[in-house]
């Protein structure tokens, strides 16, 4: 069995009170689901489809690629919103979801684009 040691800082996120720790080497999104975790939804994983779009409210990223300005504009991205599939943290990390199931979260429910 592997044993993942990758150093890791702790990402909250607002709308469920959920924390996983994510590797600064992996994106936000991919942190969460490597443990099996909710509570940004999931949907292409691969910068295009927008439903991952969240808000950094505090802490550090860094880019893993680009996004899509269908979905993050550039002056969002420089307000703090980006697609948790495109970014790593760097420190730890306080977001909320603002993509196309926002409101779900609201009510305290996690759901996945692909469910
Ligand atoms: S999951 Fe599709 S853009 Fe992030």
């Amino acid at each position: 069995m592997l044993i993942d040691t990758r150093p890791k800082v702790t990402v909250h996120v607002v709308q469920t009170g959920e924390d996983f720790p994510c590797a600064s080497d992996e994106s936000l999104l991919q942190g969460m689901l490597r443990l099996g975790r909710k509570g940004i939804p999931v949907g292409c994983v691969n910068g295009g489809c927008g439903v991952c779009k969240v808000h950094i409210i505090e802490g550090q990223y860094r880019s893993l690629g680009p996004v899509s300005r269908a979905h993050v504009t550039a002056e969002e991205e420089s307000a703090g919103f980006t697609l948790a599939c495109r970014v790593a943290p760097v420190t730890a990390v306080r977001l909320e979801v603002t993509g196309k199931f926002e409101k779900p979260f609201r009510n305290g429910i996690a759901c996945t684009a692909n469910t």
